[in-house]
């Protein structure tokens, strides 16, 4: 086997989520006369994050939902942020509130994070969906490892018994992927740069979730053969001679993964199941709002 043949589609099957959540949208349009709202928040000009804002805003409006865009300059008080939070908190057609992290240095993450409704938490951030995820019961689960999971779902079926390592401890990944997966009766271990002996806990696991954000970090001999590996890594070489920009790499090193029962490519893995969870949780946050039933399937 080669890794080219055992790799998990993201992208195709991110696509497919994005058109059933699509399909979903002219029922919840007749039933409360608005399509579901989405408010993307994105203060200062990293590019990174333009260009995920970019993304999320076209394929929220492709699928027939509500876009709201709020772009603030680079030095924005947090006072002004917050009052816009709580301006979107209080507007009727926003169902899920979106705050583009990281956040330039001079303002307070958490604090802005902790204005958000919890009911339009479709990042999953806020303490209470945070408490939610970790007690087991209903609530907005963040994106990432929301994709990731249903990846890993898509691929292995019942994850019961299986053992997991998570590298990385992020509040945007690591941890909330921890929780899901000990919600699947997973054994999990969350490692960390000051784990000892990284390479041996990553060798036991059926299941590896590399979210650190170092290139090509995990090596081919950290995998046990048969593992299926998530890479949520997005990391950007040095160009090579002649290039204007270097490659893509996640934080596994993807060519020597062959032994992997199945692995996620860099780009074209995780990353457009962000974009579709987020989707997911607005239309699932809409009609949470709405007081009907969660939409199936999705
Ligand atoms: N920055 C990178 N990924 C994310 C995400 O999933 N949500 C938010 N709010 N910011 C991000």
């Amino acid at each position: 086997m080669t890794a080219k043949n055992n790799i998990i589609d993201g992208k195709a099957f991110a696509a497919s989520l994005r058109e059933q959540v699509g399909m979903l949208v002219p029922a919840f349009l007749e039933k409360t006369g608005r399509a579901p709202g989405l408010a993307v928040v994105l203060v200062g000009d990293d590019p990174a994050s333009q260009v995920y804002v970019g993304s999320k805003i076209k394929m929220t409006r492709a699928l027939g939902m509500e876009s709201f865009e709020h772009r603030l300059p680079a030095d924005t008080a947090q006072e002004d942020l917050n009052v816009l939070v709580e301006k979107l908190n209080a507007d009727d057609a926003v169902d899920g509130i979106l705050v583009q992290l990281p956040l330039p240095d001079h303002l307070d993450q958490q604090e802005v994070i902790d204005l958000i409704d919890p009911d339009k938490d479709v990042d999953g951030l806020t303490p209470t969906s945070t408490g939610r995820l970790a007690l087991g019961i209903e609530g907005l689960v963040p994106c990432t490892p929301l994709g990731s999971l249903k990846l890993l779902k898509d691929h292995l079926g019942d994850l019961s018994g299986k053992d997991a390592v998570v590298i990385g401890r992020s509040i945007l990944v690591g941890k909330p992927m921890a929780q899901l997966l000990l919600g699947e009766n997973c054994t999990v271990t969350l490692a960390h740069s000051r784990t000892q002996n990284l390479p041996d806990v990553v060798r036991r696991a059926d299941i590896v979730v590399a979210a650190v954000g170092r290139a090509e970090m995990v090596k081919g001999d950290w995998l046990k053969d048969g593992a299926v590996v998530i890479d949520v890594g997005i990391n950007r070489l040095d160009p090579e001679p002649g290039k204007e920009r270097g490659r893509l790499v996640g934080d596994v090193a993807f060519a020597e993964a062959a032994h992997a029962s199945a692995i996620t490519p860099v780009p074209g893995g995780v990353g457009p199941m962000t974009i579709a969870c987020l989707l997911r949780n607005t239309l699932v946050a809409a009609h949470r709002r709405a007081g009907l039933p969660d939409p199936e399937g999705i």
